[in-house]
């Protein structure tokens, strides 16, 4: 892909200058990992701040539309502090995570807090779940919603920070959650490292998260707006497995979610990348 591809890319995705200079700067088909991240935290700082924009990779619909078409319950979405949920989700991540009484959670890539509210409901008032995102408008957000339910969520923690650099201790969470994140991460074995560093043993994985059905071409990698829109960065199912089970993690499931398809159509009418992707529901252990 040319240099001046990826700049109408980003032309599309209204990215600040400074971006777009830092791209025009570098070698063609090369994009930074600084420039990626920006480009996120601009992407979902504006979502954060706005909530015009339902979906990972847009199409506008209703969030709570969005989320009861992954599965999540009206029942569910009812309890969650208004503005909790921006529909950026691919999946359910709390519906595998089997989550009892007394379990410290981790979501990793919090955004408006939906995951880590629904959480809180099930492990009970004292057991901690802690919500991580790099975007400070998202965190912001977060906060504002566990605060509006005055102590309801005190024991909701929201934390500024990158996913591939856990500001959490070793050993110290039974569940790690995710929802449509981790396609996002430049170094996806650093992000799993982290993951597995930070569970007890015994600790386990539910992420939801979109997943590469087949190769995709290199040039969509290099596409920020793809890669902001949760989908050219997408990883692979069988690198994910062989990185899971490198780094120690055993149990390693990963299911194709058939029915994703749909939805994710609707993130990018105009491009056929949409049929590269798929979301899945990971799962591992740490022994
Ligand atoms: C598609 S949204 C999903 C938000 C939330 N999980 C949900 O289901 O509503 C992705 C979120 O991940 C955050 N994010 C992306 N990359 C990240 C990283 N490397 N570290 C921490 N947060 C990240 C973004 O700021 C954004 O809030």
């Amino acid at each position: 892909m040319s240099v001046e591809s990826i700049a109408e890319a980003l032309a599309h995705c209204d990215v600040p200058d400074m971006i777009a200079e830092q791209v025009g700067s570098m070698p063609a088909g090369r994009l930074s990992t600084a420039a990626r991240q920006a480009a996120i935290q601009e992407r979902y700082g504006r979502i954060a701040e706005t909530a015009d924009q339902a979906g990972c990779g847009g199409g506008g619909a209703d969030a709570d539309v969005l989320s009861a078409q992954l599965g999540y319950t009206p029942d569910e979405l009812a309890s969650v502090p208004s503005g909790g949920n921006l529909g950026l989700g691919c999946g359910t991540p709390l519906a595998m995570a089997s989550l009892k009484p007394g379990e410290t959670v981790l979501d990793l890539g919090s955004g408006a807090g939906l995951d880590c509210f629904l959480a809180a409901r099930r492990v009970g008032d004292h057991e901690r779940v802690i919500g991580m995102d790099m975007t400070p408008a998202m965190i912001a957000r977060s906060r504002h919603n566990a605060q509006s339910q005055g102590n309801r969520y005190a024991n909701v923690e929201f934390r500024l920070g990158e996913i591939e650099h856990l500001p959490v201790a070793d050993a110290s969470v039974d569940v790690i959650l995710s929802n449509c994140v981790i396609n996002l991460a430049s170094n996806k074995r650093q992000v799993f490292q982290e993951a597995y560093r930070v569970l007890k043993s015994g600790g386990r994985l539910a992420i939801s998260d979109i997943v590469a059905s087949r190769e995709i071409p290199p040039e969509w990698r290099e596409d920020v707006a793809l890669w902001t829109g949760c989908m050219a960065g997408a990883a692979p199912i069988d690198e994910i497995e062989t990185l899971l089970t490198n780094i120690g993690f055993a149990a390693v499931r990963i299911v194709p979610q058939s029915g994703s398809h749909e939805f994710i159509r609707e993130w990018g009418p105009n491009t056929p990348l949409t049929a590269y992707v798929v979301s899945a529901a990971i799962e591992a252990l740490k022994p």
